[in-house]
């Protein structure tokens, strides 16, 4: 089965407790925050804060995407916030590896996430010390975008290089019941989904589809 990670960007926000329960109910593994600082992307979103107190609505696994210039500066912040694992952009690290020890230090799982121009062997040497990378199949910094197919063969590429690795390879932007398939087939373990499921009339049915993507 995929792990489905409903990204909470395009939840309604005044009712983010039920839009979790939600999701939870219907079978998502994984919970997607998008946190943005309107330098690395041109947007801003929310905060630790908001993690923090989502913590309490639900057991599911917290998927932190930072999306901030020198995540170092912000990682203080999500101290004790409830995440399980932090993403930090590749392109925006000046010292990846301080970011890496950070965070391990917490005993948190770490994901690396790449923009769609960045190169997968860049990933080559932090491999061994990851639990995760995300690749990005929209520019990043907005919700509801369109697939990039052209990132299928880097989602391909990224799985086999780290074929002997406990590494999850997570697709995020752009991902529907339509392209889900071909991102599950060229190696994707999990699928962030944030306007195909919080836009639909029928969030449950989506999340369903989602989870049994690429089955007979
Ligand atoms: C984009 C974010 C995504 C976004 C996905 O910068 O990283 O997680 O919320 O939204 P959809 O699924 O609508 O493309
Ligand atoms: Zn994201």
């Amino acid at each position: 089965m995929v792990i489905v990670a409903p990204s909470l960007l395009a939840a309604d926000f005044g009712h983010l407790k039920q839009q979790i329960e939600l999701v939870d109910k219907a079978g998502a593994q994984w919970l997607h925050f998008d946190i943005m600082d309107g330098h690395f992307v041109p947007n801003l979103s929310y905060g630790a804060d908001l993690v923090r107190q989502m913590r309490s609505y639900t057991k599911m696994f917290f998927d932190v995407h930072l999306m901030v210039q020198e995540p170092m500066n912000f990682l203080p912040m999500f101290d004790n916030c409830g995440a399980d694992m932090i993403t930090v952009h590749y392109e925006a690290c000046s010292d990846l590896n301080a970011v890496i020890g950070y965070i391990k230090d917490r005993h948190l799982k770490i994901g690396i996430s790449l923009k769609p121009k960045t190169n997968p062997e860049v990933l080559a040497p932090f491999l061994p010390f990851i639990d995760n990378i995300l690749v990005m199949t929209v520019e990043p910094g907005f919700g509801g975008q369109s697939f990039m197919s052209d990132q299928l063969s880097k989602i391909a590429t990224l799985k086999n290089m780290s074929r002997n690795y406990p590494i999850t390879i997570e697709a995020d932007g752009g991902i529907n019941t339509e392209t889900a398939p071909a991102v599950v087939a060229h190696g994707a373990d999990v699928l962030v989904a944030g306007s195909a499921v919080f836009k639909s009339s029928h969030p449950e049915k989506i999340i369903q589809k989602l989870l049994h993507t690429g089955e007979k």
